[in-house]
């Protein structure tokens, strides 16, 4: 165990049963999640894992498929064969089938064995979406939802608003919205929690917070990987339904929304869901869609798909009114990081410049908030040099590096929603409203991307988007490789 056990939380013994268990999520995020959960203590050997696959696996064979996606827990020191080993007897493999129900009922016969009003069974559907419907029914016909039951989904929720509609649909008819955790990973990383300690434990920045101030808002969320093995999966959804749709939507909202009167799911959520219906819809001069080139040879055909896709967009309220967000996310660009940049406006006067000073001084303060990797903040001031020679101005920083400031890992986002859902907390996951509000701002922009083609663009670039900050005289401000 960690030396951090302290500070965990506790969470009720729990049966979490993984639709899809020995597939791609499974394996490189939501097993290794669980795993670190476990070295914290947090995941006691009172759990159960459930592996529900279609083609079932011994455990030796899923141990060795899982353990590099370990690897990190063991070149740290914490993991080693035996708490590895411990782990992986907390799994259970079944086979299931849920178009025929083949494998039912050993399902059921588990999760009777240990059934209980106090402990939460977490239904995790990692299959695509297309199985959500049968996967619950599956459920409900062999009596195994219970008010302890849960389940968690994944996006993709839908290729637009009416499909949305349907597979949450088939879920709710299954399932109560209190029931139902919709995972947008975007909401457990540490950064993006961060974002609404800094907003909304701190009076600062609150009354900078507006228009008053803020001149515009950036938010950029570039890869380096190219689509890969996905291909074929990400051809039908392309940027704007994988990245835009839910995990830029949803830092948006972060940054826009008025301070809750609680930190509390349906106060949280209440307040993005303003921010969604806020949103002006979007003009189709102010976006861009992307396409790098060689994807099409990936894929082995001709596409229309983005693989990058910008916008500028307003939220059309009083405290955003003017406010320009310019959004991009990308694969293939020239670094993988995440950022959110505030920029503020300049100051409105100049009392240097009766001296011939300022003009090192003249950049404006900006609040950079580094959501990944080198996690932290970092605010841009404008400093006097040391020194004789009158006022000389250099740009300076404070800054707030998370690694550097507080020793320890920081846990992978998947870890902080998969001990939610067994605590109940609805706070980081999406609303059906939300989801909702969310395509309705979206659907639009996929029907103007219908007929036109994507800009071809560089790998190792950071996209094809100048133009669109060039015409309110501003510049893209790149995120550094180190943060
Ligand atoms: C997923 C997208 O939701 O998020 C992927 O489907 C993308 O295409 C990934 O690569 C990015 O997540 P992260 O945590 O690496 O920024």
């Amino acid at each position: 165990m960690t030396e951090q056990t302290s500070q965990i939380a506790t969470v009720p013994d729990s049966d979490y049963v993984i639709f899809g268990g020995t597939g791609d999520l499974a394996l490189r995020k939501i097993f290794p999640a669980f795993f670190w959960r476990f070295l914290d203590g947090q995941v006691t050997e009172n759990f159960r894992l459930i592996i529900a696959a279609h083609h079932i696996v011994s455990r030796d064979d899923f141990a060795e498929k899982l353990r590099p996606n370990c690897e990190d827990a063991f070149t740290s020191g914490v993991a080693n064969d035996d708490n590895f080993a411990a782990f992986i007897g907390l799994m259970n493999i079944i086979e299931l089938d849920v178009v025929s129900g083949k494998g039912a009922d050993n399902l059921a016969g588990l999760i009777n064995e240990k059934i209980s009003a106090d402990r939460p069974c977490i239904y995790y559907l990692a299959v695509a979406p297309s199985l959500f419907g049968a996967s619950c029914q599956l459920l409900q016909q062999a009596d195994l939802v219970h008010p302890q039951s849960r389940l968690i989904v994944e996006k993709p929720l839908g290729h637009d608003g009416p499909s949305a509609k349907l597979i949450n649909n088939e879920i709710l008819s299954v399932f109560t919205e209190e029931q139902i955790y919709r995972i947008d990973h975007y909401l457990g990383k540490e950064t993006v929690q961060n974002l609404m300690a800094l907003r909304f434990a701190n009076i600062i920045f609150e009354s900078l917070w507006s228009n008053n101030h803020i001149d515009h808002v950036q938010i950029t969320a570039a890869e380096t990987v190219g689509v890969g093995q996905r291909a074929e999966y990400y051809d039908k959804y392309g940027a704007v339904r994988d990245m835009l749709q839910n995990h830029l939507l949803q830092l948006l909202c972060l940054v826009a929304m008025e301070p809750p009167s609680q930190f509390n799911a349906s106060q949280v959520r209440d307040e993005k869901l303003r921010v969604l219906r806020a949103l002006r819809p979007a003009n189709s001069e102010d976006i861009v869609r992307g396409q790098y080139q060689g994807y099409e040879a990936e894929l082995g055909r001709t596409s229309n798909t983005d693989t990058f896709v910008a916008l500028k967009v307003f939220v059309d309220n009083w405290r955003w009114a003017g406010v320009p967000f310019y959004i991009r996310t990308g694969k293939k660009m020239a670094v993988r990081a995440s950022e959110i940049i505030i920029t503020f406006k300049r100051r409105p006067h100049d009392i240097f410049s009766t001296i011939g000073q300022s003009q090192k001084g003249d950049a404006p303060n900006r609040l950079v908030i580094r959501v990944q990797p080198q996690e932290g903040l970092r605010l841009q001031l404008t400093s006097k040099e040391p020194g004789p020679g009158g006022m000389r101005f250099f740009p300076s920083e404070l800054n707030l590096s998370f690694g550097e400031t507080f020793d320890q890992r920081l846990p992978d986002a998947y870890e902080r929603l998969l001990m939610d859902t067994a605590r109940g907390n609805q706070t980081l996951f999406m609303r059906l409203d939300e989801v909702l509000a969310a395509w309705q701002f979206i659907d639009p922009i996929i029907d103007m991307a219908k007929d036109t083609a994507p800009h071809l663009y560089r790998e190792g670039t950071m996209g094809p988007a100048d133009t669109l900050l060039a015409k309110a005289g501003r510049d893209w401000i790149d995120p550094s490789e180190d943060g």
